[in-house]
């Protein structure tokens, strides 16, 4: 099987509405909402160059596409999907490692993000050199936060006043990182176990702030 990973464009579009359905599915597969994404909100991110496509001989596998907030100062590569047939065999991985490249080639200054429950996307994440952050670190645009309104969680999410929910926030900081000297730039091992011992850490500090809200809300 030889897929490449490829930077989208308008000769693309041809994929958009599979795209579509392909996250639509994975989403009610996962039991979570997503921010809907329609196929022509998809053509616009090919045609501006915002976009990563994995192609199999032609055929569709893969994509992901970047979105903007508080103009420009934070990035999120988010829409990941990778087709079921070509799961676990490391094309999130190649396609994250490109869109993360355009990303910092676009906004070199922007500090790049996102939310996630999946731990193989914690996993690439934390390769890239994203650290674990809490959601106030994270942009305050309106848009970014109305995306979580068709998940299934969202009630967490405004019960806590939008500090936590069952997402971790991940960052890339861009001037954190260009601070470091090369010897302090870890390994991708060193990093994901870093990320391993804050999730544990993590767990039951969240568990007992969501059993408080829990509590809270049954008092209403
Ligand atoms: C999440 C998803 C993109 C992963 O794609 P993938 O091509 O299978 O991922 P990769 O093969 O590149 O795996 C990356 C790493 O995560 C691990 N991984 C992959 N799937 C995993 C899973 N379900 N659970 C735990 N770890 C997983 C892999 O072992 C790999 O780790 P390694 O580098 O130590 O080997 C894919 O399952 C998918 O499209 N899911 C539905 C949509 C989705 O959840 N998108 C993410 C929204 S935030």
């Amino acid at each position: 099987m030889s897929v490449e990973v490829i930077f989208a464009s308008e000769a693309h579009v041809v994929h958009a509405q599979e795209i579509t359905e392909a996250m639509a599915q994975a989403a009610k597969e996962r039991g979570t909402g997503i921010a809907k994404r329609t196929p022509d909100y998809i053509k616009n991110k090919m045609c501006g160059g915002k976009a990563v496509i994995a192609l199999n001989n032609g055929k569709f596998a893969g994509f992901c596409y970047i979105e903007t907030w508080d103009h420009e100062k934070y990035v999120a590569n988010s829409g990941l999907i990778v087709l079921p047939e070509y799961r676990k065999s490391g094309l999130a991985k190649k396609i994250k490692e490109k869109v993360f490249e355009l990303s910092r080639k676009k906004y070199p200054d922007s500090k790049i993000f996102g939310i996630t429950t999946s731990l193989a996307v914690m996993k690439i994440n934390s390769g890239l050199g994203y650290k674990p952050v809490t959601f106030s670190e994270l942009t305050r645009d309106e848009t970014f936060w109305k995306g979580c309104q068709s998940c299934k969680n969202y009630d967490i999410l405004t019960r806590t006043n939008r500090t936590l929910c069952l997402c971790t926030g991940m960052i890339y900081d861009p001037e954190k990182e260009n601070k470091k000297t090369k010897t302090e730039r870890k390994s991708f091992s060193d990093r994901w176990n870093q990320f391993k011992e804050f999730l544990f850490s993590r767990k039951s500090k969240k568990e007992k702030l969501l059993d408080k809200a829990k509590q809270e809300s049954s008092l209403i």
